[in-house]
């Protein structure tokens, strides 16, 4: 899709986990620095590619977005590059954690398979995998003039809130039984892709790819099994598994 060797993929799996890194919680100077050479090297495979690209251009991501970057003021160079290693790098790892979450969440249950029979309910599992253990738990805006959030909190220009995503999905008053997990709930509206300008771009995919992932799974090992408690990772930026040991 984005235009560039299939085979490349783990080459650059490594490179994104190496940014992300920089996410945790107190990062060492070798992450930083690690995070900044992966960074360089990504970024400068970005730029090798989208050059061949320009030269002969085809219908990959990285063409439409190098046209778009010719062709006027749209996408500088920088913009081009960042934009396409965002597009990876949250590509990556969100996706395989909600992914683990998700599988964890419905061996839980009775009957995952009957769960994702037909699309219309294959779509409703997902979204509730989504509710139920999202991957990403916070974001933080800043704010730019004074707003009063609630009577009595206010925030002044350059104040950071941390948005609880995690939080917003397990509400119980915005959910009913939030703790339970229950794909034919009427109150679905959760949070785990954010809101608003930033919502993200990803979305449609991630739930495709979780839609279709599940449901091959669940056919071809139905008779799937967890046979390890499984153990969230220690790290602040994802909420995920450090593995899921299974049998059939
Ligand atoms: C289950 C999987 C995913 C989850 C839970 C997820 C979650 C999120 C969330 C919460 C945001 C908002 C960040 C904010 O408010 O600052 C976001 C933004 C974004 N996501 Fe995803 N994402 C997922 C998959 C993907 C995929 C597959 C892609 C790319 C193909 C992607 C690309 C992006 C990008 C580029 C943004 C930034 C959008 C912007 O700032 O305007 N995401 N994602």
């Amino acid at each position: 899709m984005m235009g560039v060797p299939a085979e490349t993929g783990p080459q650059l799996v490594a490179w994104s986990n190496d940014m992300v890194r920089m996410y945790m919680h107190a990062p060492t100077r070798a992450i930083e620095e690690q995070a900044n050479r992966s960074a360089g090297d990504f970024a400068a495979f970005i730029r090798h590619h989208a050059e061949e690209r320009r030269r002969k251009p085809g219908d990959d991501l990285l063409s439409v977005l190098t046209a778009a970057h010719e062709s006027g003021e749209k996408l500088s160079e920088d913009e081009l590059v960042s934009s396409a290693i965002l597009l990876l790098n949250a590509g990556h790892e969100a996706t395989v954690h909600q992914t683990g979450n998700a599988i964890r969440a419905l061996l839980s249950l009775e009957n995952p398979a009957a769960l994702l029979a037909g699309d219309e309910r294959a779509a409703a599992t997902v979204e509730e995998c989504l509710r139920y253990d999202a991957p990403l738990h916070m974001f933080t805006r800043y704010a730019y003039e004074e707003v009063e959030l609630v009577p009595g909190i206010s925030l002044q220009p350059g104040e950071q809130v941390a948005l609880l995503l995690g939080a917003a999905n397990n509400d119980p008053a915005a959910f009913d039984a939030p703790r339970g997990f229950n794909p034919s709930r009427q109150d679905q509206k959760n949070v785990s892709f954010g809101a608003g300008i930033h919502f993200c771009i990803g979305a449609p995919l991630a739930r495709l790819e979780m839609q279709a992932a599940l449901k091959v799974l669940f056919e071809r090992l139905p008779s799937l099994k967890i046979s390890e408690e499984p153990h969230y990772r220690d790290i602040y930026h994802f909420h995920g598994l450090e593995r899921l040991v299974c049998r059939w």
